[in-house]
């Protein structure tokens, strides 16, 4: 029988947490199955501009707001020659690409993929080779793309077409060189001395630069934390950030179960702010190191079925997960957690963004769609943007078979003072009861209700196709309203609601 359950929550315009990095709303473009061929890029294509690109997914792209493309991988950078990927395109080579087993054709290189992220008003994060290069390639690629002229290589930038330097702020030192999947996967030891060197010259060629160093590649890692103590003891000084990636899936098909690992990824944050503190007090440092959620996302429907996909192909339908509507509600969840976080986690990366674990699905010829996770990633990259305050909640609680004590709200409170607005971002993880929710918003006197967005669906197993793109959907009419300082809303069960107050 349907329950209705109470929520509450205040929400208090002193109680600050962080100013939101926008770049928390970034995401990831790799080489990897048909994520640029096929996805981006498909020249032939009746949408295609006259670089190649595709019209139709730059204009979904658009609409999620992205501040920042990490690239060109993933996996893929551990074994990628920069080189390869510049230059006139009949001359580069085709290449055995060995993290996903594929022909690399090299059409798209960094000039093609700056130009084009910019025309999207997207920066991009770079990532160097710390697998099969290193230090060498590293400070090459920097003095590539950002030193002006004058040097071999910035006057090889100029010479394929590329007058300006990128001036490319972010980069990856590696990637998730734990991994015994990882090309050139090396000891903690190993690698913090190595992207310790390539920090200190690639700060040489260009000390504007910010840099990322490797933590583990999941937090079920053997060598988790040890792993980033030791990276940080040898990099503590050189970088800027940490990064961390996690993907949740729902293989044993339990929902109640896979909405609480949301909790898991609390908890991750949790303990790796920690041990950056830890080494921060062992250096007796000044420098607080922030942290950077590079890879993020739902990744469990392909894993088993793309081990039959036959290698060597080019661009084949690899990580092509077809997100379901609980799915959304993860992602929802994910995102209330690295809102929640926001005064350490500055850059966070929705892994992928086209095609392989993507908000974005292409046909190859065809049509250009959105997933279901869509839309909560858009919903936070258009309104969760200003400063996150802190919500003071009491929900009630379910155990599930891995947790105890899961909330079955999840909110985050974003107010964005410039535009006098006040956004909640609530999430109903009950899979019977709506939950009616109570807030205390005294503190925003003559606030109106200027929408509330529901994304809800009978079926937890809904997805999008190019079919029936509009099957999972968000609709407005949600009934929040406000009386007395109190706001006060019905959220329906399994239901991901967007709450925008603003000043009347
Ligand atoms: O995003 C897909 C892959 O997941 C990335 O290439 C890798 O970094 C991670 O394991």
């Amino acid at each position: 029988m349907a329950l209705e359950k109470k929520a509450k929550l205040t929400i208090d315009p002193e109680y600050v947490l962080a100013e939101v990095d926008p770049r928390l709303y970034s995401s990831f473009i790799e080489h990897l199955g048909r994520a640029v061929y096929g996805g981006i890029y498909e020249p032939g294509h009746p949408q295609a501009d006259e670089n190649g690109f595709r019209k139709d997914v730059a204009g979904l792209i658009r609409e999620l707001n992205v501040p920042m493309i990490r690239y060109p991988g993933g996996n893929f950078v551990s074994g990628y020659n920069w080189e390869d990927g510049v230059g006139p395109v009949s001359s580069r080579p085709r290449k055995l690409e060995l993290a996903w087993r594929t022909v690399e054709t090299n059409e798209v290189g960094t000039n093609e993929f700056i130009r084009w992220a910019r025309e999207l008003q997207s920066d991009v994060m770079m990532a160097v080779n710390l697998g099969t290069r290193g230090v060498d390639a590293a400070r090459n690629l920097l003095e590539y793309c950002n030193h002006p002229s004058g040097s071999y290589y910035s006057d090889l930038r100029r010479s394929h077409g590329y007058e300006k330097p990128h001036g490319i702020k972010t980069w990856c030192l590696g990637n998730e060189m734990d991994g015994p999947w990882q090309i050139g996967q090396k000891t903690a030891d190993e690698y913090g001395r190595l992207a310790s060197e390539t920090a200190k010259a690639m700060r040489l060629v260009d000390p504007s630069i910010e840099l990322v160093a490797c933590g583990s590649s999941f937090r079920a890692m053997p060598t988790y934390a040890q792993w980033e103590a030791t990276v940080l003891d040898h990099t503590y000084d050189q970088v800027d950030y940490l990064s961390l990636h996690t993907y949740y899936g729902n293989a044993e098909n339990d929902t109640a179960n896979y909405l609480a690992r949301s909790l898991d990824m609390d908890l991750f944050i949790k303990e790796v702010v920690a041990i950056c503190d830890y080494i921060k007090a062992k250096k007796r440092s000044k420098k607080t190191l922030n942290l950077s959620f590079d890879e993020w996302n739902v990744w469990f429907h392909t894993l088993e079925s793309d081990k039959n996909v036959t290698p060597w192909q080019n661009a084949p339908a690899q990580l092509e997960d077809v997100y379901t509507f609980e799915d959304a509600l993860m992602v929802g969840g994910m995102l209330i957690t690295l809102l929640n976080h926001a005064d350490r986690v500055k850059i966070a990366c929705l892994a992928q963004l086209v095609n392989a674990i993507a908000p974005i699905m292409t046909e190859n010829g065809g049509a250009a769609w959105k997933q279901t996770i869509f839309y909560p990633y858009m919903h936070a990259s258009l309104y969760g943007r200003g400063t996150v305050l802190r919500p003071v909640i009491s929900s009630p609680k379910y155990d599930s078979k891995e947790y105890t004590d899961v909330p079955m709200l999840d909110s985050a409170v974003v107010f964005n003072e410039k535009n006098e607005e006040l956004v909640v971002f609530a999430l109903n993880k009950s899979l019977e009861d709506t939950l009616q929710l109570e807030c205390d918003v005294r503190g925003f006197q003559n606030y109106r209700v200027e929408e509330h967005i529901v994304l809800e669906h009978e079926d937890a197993k809904a997805i999008n196709t190019a079919a029936n793109p509009s099957n999972v959907r968000p609709h407005t009419g949600g009934d929040a309203q406000i009386a007395d300082g109190r706001l006060t809303a019905a959220l329906p069960k399994l239901s991901w609601n967007v709450i925008r107050l603003r000043q009347a």
